[in-house]
């Protein structure tokens, strides 16, 4: 797929703010025929990526100012406590590619230890929700002013390969917000090993978010398990059904399904389905196509993976990183993992 690259700059206080929009040509086509081929699907399923949009990130940002969204607290506390101690393992003049940055409130605490640490810094959000990125960009770059800010509005692959031909100094790639946990554990190093650390030098580092296992019951709260019409994971998850309806001319009514999600313990996996609650049909106009849905039938969003100890160590090395240090979290709930480039 062709992408096309249009630059806008922009000068905030004293500091430069550049984007790249990478969205492709014809994306508005790989979005219709991505709905079509997850509700095709035997087991139906929408991509967990197509809730971002500018209502999807801003309903997660909701959630995870909820006390019982532990991930996002976590890390908050982890980086509070200890990023001082993570900027002090990096290479001088590392620069800060993040990964999904939302709403980079957590951000923050990473940043002010780097500038800290050097005095001025390259920061390089990536992120597919393009008006949330913008919005979020503008606003740090009236903040820290010692901040040079490359907004990429892309998928992370596509993102992460423009990065590397564009920044020729020390790298830190952040992920955050535990979405490797949405990848089974093969394809999350196949993942890492294939897409990202080939955008990375030997001696560059990946600081990452990965939740880890623990009773189930505060992964319960923390995900609305198991599920019915909790109203904020509810409506977050079901705004890939109202993005369906507003850009494809969907006719999904939000009302006739409700979240089905459970902790899997055993294999350390929260699953998480929207659930029809009736025999129904959905038409959706751009695809000219009607979908069928029976009482009961489910659709997937997502899995969140956790991770023991060992997991993390063997993620690292199928994807050919080394781990160097880790951060947890006062209950250990938590971690946050910095690997090396070998
Ligand atoms: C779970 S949120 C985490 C946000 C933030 N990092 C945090 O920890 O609060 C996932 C973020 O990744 C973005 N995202 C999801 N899939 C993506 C993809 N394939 N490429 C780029 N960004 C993606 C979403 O728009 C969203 O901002």
């Amino acid at each position: 797929m062709k992408h096309q690259l249009t630059e806008t700059k922009l000068s905030i206080g004293g500091t430069s703010c550049r984007f790249i929009d990478l969205t492709p040509q014809g994306s508005a086509d790989a979005y219709a025929d991505d709905i079509a081929n997850g509700l095709s699907a035997p087991q139906k399923f929408i991509r967990s990526k197509h809730i971002y949009d500018e209502d999807g990130s801003k309903l997660f940002e909701q959630i995870t100012q909820d006390k019982n969204y532990y991930p996002a607290q976590a890390e908050t506390e982890i980086l509070t406590r200890f990023a001082p101690e993570m900027v002090a393992c990096l290479a001088e003049n590392t620069a800060l590619i993040e990964l999904g940055s939302g709403s980079a409130k957590k951000t923050r605490l990473l940043l002010q230890a780097l500038l800290e640490r050097q005095g001025r810094s390259l920061y390089c959000p990536v992120d597919i929700s393009g008006d949330y990125l913008r919005e979020n960009v503008k606003r740090l770059g009236e903040d820290y002013p010692e901040l040079n800010i490359l907004g990429i509005i892309a998928d992370y692959y596509a993102g992460l390969a423009v990065l590397a031909n564009e920044i020729h100094q020390p790298k830190l790639l952040l992920w955050m917000g535990t979405d490797i946990g949405h990848l089974d554990r093969k394809q999350a190093a196949e993942l890492l090993r294939e897409k990202m650390i080939t955008a990375l030098m030997p001696g560059d580092r990946l600081l990452l978010g990965i939740d880890l296992r623990k009773a189930a019951e505060p992964i319960h709260l923390a995900y609305g398990c198991p599920g019915d019409k909790e109203p904020l994971r509810y409506s977050f998850n079901c705004n890939a059904l109202r993005r369906i309806n507003r850009q494809l001319g969907g006719t999904f009514a939000t009302e006739n399904f409700q979240r089905h999600c459970f902790y899997n313990e055993a294999l350390g996996r929260v699953d998480i389905y929207l659930k029809s609650l009736c025999d129904q049909s959905v038409a959706i106009g751009a695809l000219a196509r009607t979908f069928d849905f029976k009482a009961g039938e489910l659709i997937h969003i997502h899995y969140a993976y956790k991770y023991d100890q060992n997991e993390i160590v063997q993620l690292g090395e199928a994807a050919g990183l080394r781990l160097e240090r880790q951060w947890f979290d006062g209950k250990a709930w938590y971690s946050l993992n910095l690997f090396v480039v070998v």
